[in-house]
Formats: C-alpha cells, structure tokens, sequence
C-alpha cells in the first residue's frame, strides 16, 4: 500500500480525499489550527510555515505528497498578501524541491483564477494558454505552479475548481446555497460567473487516477462543461427540492467582493481527457454524485469530525 502525505488534510478538499481514499492509501494528513477528531486516517499537526519539509517528510515517508494547504480565501490573501506569498507561492516550492531530492510523486493543488476569465471562448482556456491573475491569491497560486515546476520537474499541477462538504459548513459555494436555500432564505447567485466546477468526490477520484498514471505537468481538472453559479444554486435548489426562485440572479458587479474575480473561467480539459482515456463528469453528473453523498450521510461524518 503506497503511503500518501495529505497537506491541508483539515481543508474542503484534503479531509474529503483523505476520507474517501483512507483504505487504498496509508494516509498521513497534515492538519494545523482545524481540531479534529475521530479520524480513520493518521495526521501530523503542523504548521508548515514554522517546520521544516524535511523534518516533515523524515517523519512522514510518503510515497506521494498531494499538496493542499494554501490561503485559499480570495479576500483573506488581499489583506495578507506576505501570508498568502509564504504558503501559497514559497512553500510549495520547497516542498516539490525535498520531494524531488526524495523521489517522491509530488501533486501541487492549483487554480483555474490563474486566468482572467476575460476571452477563454467556448473552448475554454487550455492548459498552456496565457495566465493573468488578477488578485492576490492568482497571483501567488500561478507563482506557486512556477516554483514547484522549476524545482520539480516531474511534479503534476493540477488546476482545479471544486464544491462539496467542509468540517465549517461553508467554505464552499454548495454550502452557501444549501445553507441559505434550506432555511428558505433568498441568496444571490452571479449570472455572469461561470465556471467548470467539480464535485469533490470527482475531483478526488481523478487525482487518484493521475498518482496511478504517473502523469506530470500541468492539468486543468475539471467538469466536462460549465455553467454559471446563478445556474448552479437554481440547480441545487430543484435536486433538494428547496424553492428555486429564491436564487436571485445578480452580476458580480454588484457583489460587494474585496477582490476581483476572474468572470468566465470556462477550461478546456481535453489533456485530461486524453491522459485518463475516459469521458469527464459533466455538471449534472457532479449534482447527483453530491446528492447521492449527502443521502448517504457525508455531510454528517465530515462534520462528526469536528472536536
Ligand atoms: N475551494 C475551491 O473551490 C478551490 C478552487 C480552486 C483552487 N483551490 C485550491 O485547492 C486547494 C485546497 O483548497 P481548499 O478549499 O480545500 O482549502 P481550505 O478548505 O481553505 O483549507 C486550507 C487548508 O490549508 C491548511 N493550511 C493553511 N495554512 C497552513 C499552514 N501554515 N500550515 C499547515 N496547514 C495550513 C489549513 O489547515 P487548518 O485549517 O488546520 O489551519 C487547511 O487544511 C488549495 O490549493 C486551493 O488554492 C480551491
């Protein structure tokens, strides 16, 4: 059984992989200020900015790193741009460089807010098409990719997008719909947003298949089509049977947002495609594999971890 090192084992997406991957991996999840408890997996509490990726990897011995911990809020990273430089960009360099030395598989987490969303067409934009993030969290983030392909050539960046449960219940947008809409409360969805988001699972499901292909370089990661997140929370509202005309759709204009967001990150994932040699999930697949999750009590056992 490979050993896998989960950074960010406490976020949206490293406690869902850790979850669903627990019995095929020997996971080792690195979690920091999140307290957990009950885990099925093993976790180191470190802060990686204060302890060294050698220290860390001498302890852990993967055979895999899959890199998650970031500053992932888009906001938080404007007001602390030196924090967000350190993890989001510096960090991950080091730790590609102690994996290399290592001969360690190393997976980096990155971002479809790499592009502007300005002109990436119905296509969408490709894996080697130009970047121009716009805020401080694009920024870092496409400075991290950099960084860890330069001291680790044989890492695999994947860019993603993604919603499912969080131990908070609302670090992601499905949270935020399902949250409001059960309550019966109105809530804004962007109608000039969109994006190529994945269920977690899915997304979760794929990295495994890319540590198994040995795939490296840059992937974008995710659903075979788009829509936007006005249509994503009126889609949620009719798969719970919440009522969907409590959506409102909005521009991102008028949001009230710290940051600028990037408005049409539709991504071509063709590469992906090709590599895995299967078809992608496309949007509605995501809907109902979150439903059938959710009926199978996920939310609750994510949740149930919280201390
Ligand atoms: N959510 C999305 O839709 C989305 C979209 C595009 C890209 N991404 C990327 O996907 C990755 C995972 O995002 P996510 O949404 O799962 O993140 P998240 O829920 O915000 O979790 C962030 C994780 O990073 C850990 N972390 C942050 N600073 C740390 C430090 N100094 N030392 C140790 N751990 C630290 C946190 O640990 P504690 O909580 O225990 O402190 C937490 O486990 C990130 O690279 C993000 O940029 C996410």
């Amino acid at each position: 059984m490979k050993r896998i090192l989960v950074t960010g084992a406490s976020g949206l997406l490293g406690l869902n992989f850790c979850y669903f991957f627990h019995k095929k991996y020997d996971v080792f999840g690195v979690v920091n200020t999140t307290k957990l408890s009950g885990l099925p997996f093993k976790t180191i509490r470190c802060n990686l900015l204060t302890n060294s990726a050698a220290d860390l990897l001498d302890e852990a011995k993967p055979d895999v790193i899959l890199h998650c911990a970031a500053m992932a809020n888009i906001d938080q990273c404007e007001k602390n741009p030196n924090e967000a430089e350190a993890i989001n960009t510096i960090y991950p360099g080091l730790l590609a460089a102690q994996a290399a030395k290592r001969e360690i598989k190393f997976l980096h987490i990155s971002t479809d807010a790499v592009f502007d969303g300005e002109n990436c067409g119905e296509n969408g934009y490709r894996e080697d098409d130009p970047t121009n993030p716009i805020s401080r969290y694009a920024e870092t983030k496409l400075k991290g990719e950099e960084f860890v392909l330069e001291s680790n050539p044989d890492a695999l960046v994947a860019r993603v997008n993604f919603y499912g449960w969080s131990t908070g219940g609302n670090r992601s947008l499905v949270e935020f719909f399902y949250n409001n809409l059960s309550a019966g409360n109105p809530v804004n969805g962007f109608s000039d947003v969109y994006f190529s988001t994945l269920y977690v699972h899915y997304l979760a499901d794929i990295l495994d298949e890319l540590i198994g292909l040995d795939a490296s370089g840059i992937y974008h990661v995710f659903s075979s089509d788009y829509q936007s997140k006005y249509n994503f929370g009126v889609s949620i509202a009719e798969k719970f049977g919440f009522d969907p005309t409590l959506v409102h759709p909005v521009s991102w204009k008028d949001g009230g947002l710290a940051a600028k967001r990037s408005p049409n990150l539709i991504m071509n994932t063709e590469k992906l495609q090709k590599i895995l040699g299967h078809n992608l999930p496309n949007q509605q697949d995501s809907l109902e594999y979150f439903y059938k999750d959710c009926q199978a009590g996920l939310r609750e056992r994510i949740q149930g971890f919280v201390k």
